[in-house]
Parts: structure tokens; sequence; C-alpha cells
């Protein structure tokens, strides 16, 4: 990790908020702004007790702000009680009980909506459900589901009665299923007979049903919701439909008042190892970060309609979809299935039917749906739209652009938000109304983020767009609190790099002369596939896994859509195919890997060669791979290599 990081973006066009924008604006001037990181700066405790205690209702008040006594292990608000459920949903009710909290869109074109009062029962009716079942505080219960209320619903839930959610995106597959089951030790699975994904159905039930076979045995029962009512396999006794769960479960179930410690979810993403690892976040500190950016980055009000298009089996879709928006009394939009069903123009369809106002999506959907040209968008009323957000890779300048011109009409600032799983909320990220945007970058932290770009030695580079390690020097309310059931690889992943003095992104960063964050890319092996984390280890492992696969590395190459491509090298069990093509088992491996991972990770490429290139010392030369998979030429040493004849199959000419 100590190889110098040089900068290559140049980017200086800026984007000051209207008038219009900032008279309207929570936070509406550079002042307001710079008087926020003051308070953060001159009582940094104080400055989160005090947004604690406003932004949040609590059952049992907190005395105490951070406790750093068990360092790097960080705990705020320790003696207080809370419940995240009842403040996403029944602070609200007096004043909002019938204002929509949620519009649903399913692919079909179905469409429901929920107040804040119906929200409530359904929400109590399911818990209800839950603790019938014998789940109770601290149990795991997997979520496996699509994106629809339900998924809502069963997080809320569970946050209710203080079980610990577990969401796995519906996207992968039995085997990744099985995986984070086991290593939670859930008790439960909530899952549904299929979800509506790109005019298929997802199999949700059947893969459920697929990794319970296989293991599993902590699970005792599986929840499944009707949604698409076609034929799935009940297993009697253990499966449960939705519908019987709630039949005749009472609308109100008092909530479950629980520390401010206690975890409110895991979230399992992948790391430089094979093996996800399962992010736990505590229950007060996660929800304050979710308000407190709900509101300052996003500008939120009262009148706003909200669209986070992430699936809830992201952390985005934690924050910006199940919690955040209910927390701060908004009504937020959901949309079950693909963007291109039945053609490109469904996002802006949606935006222009239910008047969406505030719209934040990834940079790989803008650049796909920038590809099908501007008559999509073009056919569709977006004077609705306000506010534009992206996250999940840094987003090319040209994108901005057509984000900033084709869909905000140059009238919605964009913020561009850097965070991660284990942030919980937005760290680096523009305030709409006070901030001058600069395409590319996702301008400063926010007030009580002590983010910061440091070198090799952990000293901050002052020097402007020499670029460095981004950490975060300070804890802060919703940090990870541990890697569930691998609490080593907390602290050598998260705080080994510099002694337990900061906390470590894994991203490379430069700050120019304003002080703007520039993101430049992970550090370790970790892949950014169309938004979504990918351990080049994980996809390998998976990979070596088949019975003809003796050895394997991966690497991203640069795509322009997904951002990052995946490139996997492979030594076979017998001899090379024959100039390196072997079609069949080409595509045998890659539906191998989507069916261990999940489509997500499939290989774009595969090539073949007799032997990976290694280090004298064994470690295989993963930058001359990525040299090759860029298509570039070598310019590396390559004289160690023991046989420099694999040179030409791996660059795909022998
Ligand atoms: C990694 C975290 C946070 C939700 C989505 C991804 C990259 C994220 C940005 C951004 C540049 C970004 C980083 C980070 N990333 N947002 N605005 N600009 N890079 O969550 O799967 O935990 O991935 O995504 O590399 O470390 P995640």
């Amino acid at each position: 990790m100590s190889e110098n990081i040089d900068s290559i973006l140049q980017e200086n066009r800026q984007f000051p908020p209207s008038a219009e924008f900032a008279e309207n604006a929570r936070i509406g001037s550079p002042e307001q702004l710079e008087a926020l990181y003051r308070q953060a700066e001159e009582d940094y405790e104080g400055f989160w007790m005090q947004l604690a205690r406003d932004e949040m209702d609590w059952h049992t008040p907190f005395t105490t702000g951070l406790d750093s006594s068990n360092a790097p292990h960080y705990a705020w608000f320790t003696d207080g009680r809370i419940n995240v459920s009842y403040n996403c949903i029944d602070r609200h009710l007096a004043t909002k009980g019938n204002q929509t909290a949620i519009i649903f869109e399913g692919e079909p074109g179905d469409i429901e909506t929920l107040t804040y009062r119906q929200l409530h029962d359904r929400v109590c009716q399911f818990a209800n459900g839950l603790k019938k079942q014998g789940i109770k505080k601290g149990d795991r219960v997997v979520i496996y589901m699509p994106m629809t209320p339900e998924a809502v619903i069963a997080m809320q839930a569970c946050a209710r009665i203080g079980a610990i959610h577990s969401v796995v995106f519906g996207g992968f597959s039995a085997a990744s299923l099985k995986d984070r089951i086991e290593d939670a030790g859930a008790r439960m699975v909530i899952t549904a007979d299929g979800g509506n994904r790109g005019g298929k159905i997802v199999e949700l039930k059947a893969a459920t049903d697929e990794a319970l076979g296989k293991g599993c045995a902590s699970i005792e029962h599986v929840v499944v919701l009707k949604r698409t009512d076609h034929n799935v396999g009940i297993v009697e006794g253990r499966d449960i439909w939705w519908d019987d769960l709630v039949a005749g479960q009472a609308s109100e179930c008092e909530p479950e008042w629980v520390e401010s410690e206690h975890p409110l979810f895991l979230l399992y993403t992948s790391g430089s190892t094979g093996k996800p690892k399962g992010i736990q976040h505590s229950t007060a500190g996660y929800l304050l970060n979710s308000i407190m950016t709900m509101k300052w980055v996003f500008d939120i009000n009262d009148k706003d309609i909200f669209w986070c298009t992430a699936d809830v089996g992201w952390i985005t879709g934690h924050s910006y979809v199940a919690y955040g928006p209910l927390a701060t009394g908004s009504t937020l939009l959901m949309y079950e299935g693909a963007p291109n069903v039945p053609d490109f123009g469904r996002f802006w369809k949606i935006c222009q039917d239910h008047k969406v106002t505030i719209f934040y999506t990834a940079p790989t959907a803008i650049r796909a749906l920038m590809k099908q040209g501007d008559d999509f968008p073009n056919a569709y009323d977006l004077s609705s739209l306000r506010l534009l957000g992206t996250v999940g890779e840094p987003i090319n300048p040209e994108a901005w652009m057509w984000y900033h011109k084709t869909i905000g009409k140059e009238r919605c600032p964009i913020v561009d938000t850097w965070w991660q799983t284990e942030t919980g909320s937005h760290a680096i990220a523009p305030i709409p109304g006070a901030t001058a945007t600069k395409p590319g970058s996702c301008t400063r932290p926010l007030p009580g983020i002590a983010a910061d770009v440091v070198d090799k030695d952990g000293n901050p580079i002052t020097e402007p767009n020499q670029g460095g390690f981004l950490v975060i020097k300070k804890p802060w309310p919703s940090m990870l609190r541990t890697v569930w059931g691998d609490d080593k690889r907390y602290q050598d992943t998260y705080w080994g790099e510099f002694d337990n003095r900061y906390y470590v992104a894994g991203d490379s960063a430069r700050k120019d002369a304003d002080g703007y964050f520039w993101i430049m890319g992970r550090i370790d092996d970790v892949l950014n596939v169309s938004g979504h984390r990918l351990g080049t280890m994980e996809v390998e492992s998976a990979l070596v896994a088949h019975e003809r696969v003796a050895e394997a590395a991966v690497v991203g190459r640069p795509d322009e859509v997904k951002g990052e491509a995946i490139f996997a090298y492979v030594v076979l069990r017998g001899p090379r195919p024959a100039g390196g093509v072997d079609e069949a088992l080409t595509k045998e491996l890659r539906n191998w890997v989507a069916k261990e991972i999940g489509p997500i990770a499939k290989p774009d490429d595969i090539r073949y060669a007799d032997n990976l290139p290694k280090t004298r010392s064994g470690k295989i030369m993963r930058r001359l791979l990525r040299t090759i998979a860029k298509g570039e030429k070598i310019t590396s040493d390559t004289s160690t290599l023991e046989n420099e004849a694999i040179l030409d199959q791996l660059q795909g000419k022998a």
C-alpha cells in the first residue's frame, strides 16, 4: 500500500447553487455552513450530542456522548434507550398520519401507496407475527426480498422488536445467501415467491430453498410474501405465508426500547479476502447520521417526493430508502424493477408520474441511460425535479454534465455523495444550497466528519492535488461497530494501517486547492462494478471452486458503463485450450460464478494461461495483470517471470 498515488483528473468548472435554490434550502449560504463546521470543530462531542437530542425521540435520554474507553471500538450515547421504528413512524403519526410515507410502483405497473398510519399498522402486525414465531431482541433475521414495501416493513418490524436484520440483495445467488445466513446464525429468512425484474421473475424462494437444502441449520422458519403468485414449493412446518403470519395480529406493537449501541443490522460487503464481512451498525448513531444527511445533503422537506433507486440489499437502500426518509417524515418512492422495462424511459416516466423532486442514483445507471440518447428523458416532464444525487463511484465529468443538462435542465444541484457501507451515511458531500459543485468531486466532508487525506506515514497531505489515503480522524456516530464474528478483521482492516489513529476507508483521494476531495479509487483488491463492491478474491475463490480450474487471478479493467469490468486469468487443470479459446468453457465458468456469487460477479473476460505471472516470492503480479487487462503496453520488469512465454498467452496473442 506504500506506492505513490498520482492524480489524474483535472476539472475546473464550478457550479454554485442558484439563488432560488439557496433561498429555499435548509442551509442556504456558505456562512451558514461555516457556522456548522465551527460548532463541530469547537465542541465535537457536544455538537453530535445536541443533534442527537434535537433530532431523535428518546425513551430514556442519554447523558454520555462519545465513549472511547475501548478504542478502536467507539460507542455513542450509550446510556440512552431508543427505538428506530418508533422514530421512523410513530413520532410522525400525530401530525402526518395521513401523509403518504411510501409510493410503490411495481415493474408490471401496479401502484400502491401507504400512509404513515397504514405503514405503522402493517409494521406492527408483522412485528407481532415475528414475535409469535419466537423472534426476539438480538436474533438475526435474513431478508431476501424484492423491492416492494414489504421489504421496508420487514426491516422496520425487525427494528421495532430489536431483532437484527441482515438484508441479502435479491441478485445474490443461493450460495451467497447460504454463506450469509450461516455467518450470522440467522433464525429466520423473510423472502417472496419472486420479484419482477427485467420482465422475468427472480426466483427468490427457489434460491432460499436451495440455500437451506445445503445447510443453514440455524433457520427455523421461512416467511414467504406472495408477490408474483407463481408456484413455489412450500415446506410444511418451516414455511409460512406472509399473509398468514400477519392474519389476526394487532396493529399496535410496543417498540422494544433498546440501548443506543444495540446492533440495528448487519450488512455483508466485500473486502480483500474471499469472505464477505458482516458490517455491524448501531441503533442511535446510525439513525442520527441518516437523519442529518437527509436534511443537510438532500435538503429534504415535507413537499418532497424522494426517490433513491438503490435496492434495500445495499447500504444505500438502508439509509436512503428504509430509514432516513421515514425518520425525517418524508415521502419516499420505491420502484421494483429494471430501468429498461418496457423501455429506457421508465425512470423518467416514474419521475413524471409521481412528481419526484429528489432523484438519487449511481453513475453507472446515469451512463447506461445517457447511452440511450436524449429522446427518452425528453419525452417526459421532469420539471418536478429540484435536486439530483449520485453515489457509488466517482462520476465522470461527461456523465455529470449530461445529468446536469438533460435531467436537471441546469436547474438542479447535483450532490455527489461519498460514503461506504461502513460509514453508514454520507461522509463527504456538498450541501446543495451552500456548496459550489465541481463535476467529479464529492466536495467537502460534512460537518462533524473529520475526513482527510494522509501519506503513507499518516501525515496529512497539505500540498494540493497530491494523492494519498482517505481517512476519517475522529469516530462519528454512524460508523460501523465491528465485523460480525470477526472483530480482529475490524481492527486490522479499518484501524491497523495507522496504529489505531484513524479510520482507513480503503480509498485513495486527493484534495484540490479549494479543499475539495477527489476520490481516485480503491487501494485494496476491491472492484467497483456498476457501483457495487466486489472482492477480486471472492471471484477467484468462486472460479477455483470449479472442478476444471486450478488457479485464477481477477483484476478490474475500466468499462464505459460499469465503471470497472471483471477480467479473469485462469489456469486449468490439464491442458490449456488450443489457442487459448474454449467458448463453451468460458460460458460455463461465467455462469458458474453467477451461481456461486450472483450475476453481478460474472467475469467479462476470461483468459487462459499455462500459469500466472508471479514474483520469486510467489506473489501474483497483479499490476502486470491490470496493465494487460487494460490492453496497455507492458513497461514493468518481467525478467523475474519463470516462464516469459505466458506473457503472450495472457495478452491473448497465443
Ligand atoms: C466504495 C463504497 C455508499 C453506497 C454505495 C457503495 C466508492 C462510493 C462514491 C463517490 C467516489 C465512491 C468508494 C467507496 N464510492 N461513493 N461518490 N465517489 N467513490 O457502497 O459498496 O460500501 O462501496 O464505493 O470506493 O469506498 P460500498
